[in-house]
């Protein structure tokens, strides 16, 4: 299984650049800049990645993000992550970047963005992974700074697909932001939050009535209200979910805890995902793996998980076409080594 769930094609939806960082990579890239770290050995990073919380997390996520310097390390962690996508038969992925975590340390705004992008486009013609770049708000910064960040954003825009929301969500509501995702919206930009992930569902009504989002990242509270449930069901409002994440965050005890079947099971459009993958144990294919283990997911259930990947992904009808039959195809070409699947789809 681990083997059909890597060559299952699939698009990625939720992944925070930074958070792909992985602790090679941070120690590289501190030798590049004679900074220090934290952390003796590589190894005592992975050690210290044991998280309470969200917030407990982004301490060290943002303290990682410290080593991120040049055009060429942001290129290097965008490249880093292609790679191992592409090992994993990713062949779209939308990435969030946090501009402000850099801007912050006076990192100019075009540094991140072009060396991503440059990746992104390596990316594309290298590997064949196609991809949109999305813009994060860091949701514990002021409304102000956010606008701000924006209006750094626009000179860039052919290379952003949309805006999104992060960092800190207990009493950082989206309504904060309404006024700069109106302003993107205007600009022509999509829109995504992070909501209900440690949030109440309140939240996520907010992102859809307020900030207008095309999905919802996260949205694993939304069992809390059945309203909300029916409602993301008739609108199939994408859920972007992140399964280890939420195991690694505490939102849920463990992976058998995880509501991602029985959202699935509900009718919703639910993605698999992986955040951020160098601090939760796992890319895509491990989160895949992990609730088909701890779930008892059906093949089908599977199936339906990367279908939904490209149809709430922000590429064109056709290439959603073009890239559902490639799925198609590879159901058809595996029915033989999983006969009980292929009856039920
Ligand atoms: N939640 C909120 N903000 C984040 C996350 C997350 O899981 N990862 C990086 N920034
Ligand atoms: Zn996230």
């Amino acid at each position: 299984m681990n083997d059909w769930i890597r060559e299952l094609p699939k698009a990625e939806l939720h992944i925070h650049i930074e958070g792909s960082l992985e602790p090679e990579l941070m120690f590289a890239l501190a030798d590049r800049h004679q900074m220090t770290l934290p952390y003796n050995s590589i190894e005592a990073a992975h050690q210290a990645y044991q998280f309470q919380d969200l917030q407990s997390f982004l301490d060290l996520y943002y303290a990682g993000a410290n080593v991120l310097c040049t055009e060429q390390d942001f290129y290097d962690l965008t490249w880093a992550y292609l790679q191992r996508a592409d090992k994993q038969t990713i062949r779209h992925t939308e990435i969030f970047f946090d501009p402000q975590t850099h801007t912050q340390r006076g990192i100019a705004f075009e540094v991140a963005i072009a060396g991503i992008h440059q990746a992104l486009v390596d990316g594309q013609s290298q590997l064949g992974i196609s991809s949109g770049l999305i813009l994060c708000f860091l949701r514990h910064l002021s409304a102000e700074d956010a606008m701000k960040t924006l209006e750094d954003a626009l000179p860039y825009q052919d290379w952003i697909v949309g805006v999104g929301l992060d960092s800190s969500e207990r009493g950082h509501p989206p309504s904060k932001f309404t006024a700069v995702f109106d302003r993107a919206r205007a600009h022509g930009l999509l829109t995504v939050a992070h909501a209900g992930e440690e949030g109440p569902p309140e939240y996520i009504w907010e992102a859809i009535d307020s900030l207008k989002v095309s999905r919802i990242d996260h949205g694993v509270r939304s069992p809390e209200d059945p309203k909300l449930m029916a409602w993301l069901k008739e609108q199939q409002i994408p859920l972007t979910v992140c399964p280890l994440s939420n195991i690694e965050l505490g939102v849920f005890e463990t992976l058998e805890q995880h509501p991602i079947k029985q959202l699935l099971d509900a009718g919703l459009r639910v993605t698999v995902n992986s955040d951020d993958p160098a601090y939760f144990g796992g890319y895509v294919q491990e989160n895949f793996m992990a609730i088909y283990e701890a779930l008892n997911l059906s093949q089908q259930d599977l199936y339906q998980l990367a279908k939904n990947s490209f149809l709430s992904s922000f590429v064109s009808e056709s290439a959603k076409e073009i890239a559902i039959a490639e799925l198609d195809a590879y159901m058809h070409q595996t029915l033989q080594e999983l006969p009980p699947l292929y009856n039920t789809l």
